[in-house]
């Protein structure tokens, strides 16, 4: 959380950040046999407050402030929940201008609310944006007096994240007052009461997997009873391009990208429309839309996949090329980006980082990795040196290196001296009687 959101933030939120942290460890391993308890999750958010379209972002100035409390949301029972307090109508101080928006979530599960309530502690943020959401024509019910809004919670680094479609719940009984400017009915505590009706989830906003490896990319849903599911799309955006993925709609799927695949039986009884790629290339990367599609809802999660491989290196010595050449071949790696490094190391020395080395072209296989070269002019001294070519990727938890000795060059190179400048001496030598000849020639 912003240090500026903490101290706005309510007094509750406080309370239960604190109280979770000193458990949070213990979590996992309580989890499973553990009870659950119904909590109340308290997020601090931005209301876009004209965002009239679905997807549409709200420019900075037509942001408030508010709060979004998940009402008894149940999670996993662990001492970290000890001393913790729902949320209260005083839990928000008098002078709080901020909107309250209580939401009920007896109708969905929202899985993802545990590591919402964990947040703080695993130093991630949360950021929660509220705004409008807007019925398709053919799917509003007439009679329906209600206003939609959707929130888009999620937890930094690449964690989860949650996008829920909440409908207002009536009540504009006699003495209800209304907001000023959202026009809607408060409850006597002053808040917007909502229920949930439609959630989209995924487990991890962005991961990476090793090319031609498989993956499954998370993504889950839950409904109210009563709405039915209507399709499945996934689609992926990579450099300003677009296109699908796979699609399910009522019981069809068609895989646009070979061996994409989604198990039905998931899709069904666990509400998981996960996609799985398998023999990843590196055209699979990019930012895939999961996008769920109900009877009356739409939401959708994005998932951003990496693709990476790791660089194969390989180095040796050109010596009878004159001076040495040392030559670092780092061979099929992805993504681009590779730093190398050279050092020198004499017998009873330290190594020592050398600079002056020189990069062949890139080059790209068919399959998209990269490779390239770095030469090296060795300078190995009278005791012969070894020589390391250092290469950091992405891809690798440790720099990769590869070592080799140079033996000393004195001897050899001033033999070698010596042998070309006879030779040399030697073609001077023949060029001149050749030109002596010629010119010693009778002219005709
Ligand atoms: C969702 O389904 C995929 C297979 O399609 C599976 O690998 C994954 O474990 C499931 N996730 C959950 C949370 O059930």
């Amino acid at each position: 959380m912003h240090a500026e959101a903490e101290e706005a933030a309510a007094a509750g939120c406080l309370l239960l950040c604190l109280a979770l942290c000193g458990g949070a460890a213990e979590t996992g391993a309580q989890a499973a046999e553990s009870q659950w308890r119904a909590v109340d999750v308290i997020l601090d958010c931005f209301l876009a407050m004209d965002g009239g379209h679905r997807g549409a972002f709200a420019s900075p100035a037509n942001k408030e402030r508010a709060l979004l409390v998940l009402k008894q949301v149940p999670v996993p029972e662990d001492s970290s929940l000890e001393g913790f307090t729902d949320f209260q109508g005083d839990t928000v101080a008098q002078d709080d201008p901020r909107v309250v928006f209580e939401a009920s979530v007896d109708q969905v599960q929202i899985p993802q609310a545990e590591a919402l309530l964990h947040a703080d502690c695993s130093d991630a943020e949360v950021t929660c944006e509220i705004s409008r959401y807007v019925l398709q024509a053919k799917q509003e019910a007439p009679a329906e007096e209600a206003t939609w809004f959707i929130s888009n919670v999620q937890v930094s680094g690449g964690g989860p994240s949650v996008s829920m479609v909440m409908k207002t719940l009536g009540d504009a009984k006699s003495g209800a007052s209304w907001h000023p400017t959202l026009k809607l009915p408060l409850s006597p505590q002053g808040t917007v009461r909502t229920t949930v009706e439609f959630q989209v989830t995924t487990q991890t906003q962005s991961l990476t997997a090793s090319l031609g490896s498989s993956v499954s990319l998370h993504c889950g849903f839950s409904m109210a009873p009563g709405l039915d599911l209507i399709s499945v799309d996934w689609r992926q955006q990579h450099q300003g391009r677009g296109q699908q993925v796979y699609s399910w709609t009522s019981g069809k799927d068609q895989a646009k990208r070979q061996g994409a695949t989604l198990d039905p039986d998931q899709l069904h009884m666990a509400r998981n429309a996960s996609l799985t790629l398998p023999g990843l290339t590196v055209k699979d990367e990019g930012v895939h839309i999961c996008q769920i599609t109900t009877s009356r809802y739409q939401a959708q999660q994005i998932i951003q996949l990496n693709i990476q491989a790791s660089p194969k290196v390989q180095l040796s010595l050109i010596s009878r090329a004159l001076p040495p050449t040392l030559v670092c071949h780092i061979v099929g790696y992805y993504p681009l980006n590779v730093a190398v490094t050279w050092t020198r190391e004499e017998p009873g020395g330290a190594p020592r980082q050398v600079s002056g080395a020189s990069f062949s072209n890139l080059r790209q296989s068919l399959a998209g990795t990269f490779a390239i070269s770095s030469s090296l002019v060795a300078e190995p001294g009278p005791a012969g040196a070894t020589y390391t070519c250092q290469v950091i990727h992405s891809s690798l938890e440790e720099p990769l290196a590869a070592s080799t000795w140079v033996p000393p060059s004195e001897q050899r190179t001033s033999g070698f001296l010596i042998a070309s400048s006879l030779f040399l001496l030697a073609l001077l030598f023949l060029g001149l009687q050749r030109w002596q000849a010629q010119r010693d020639l009778p002219r005709p």
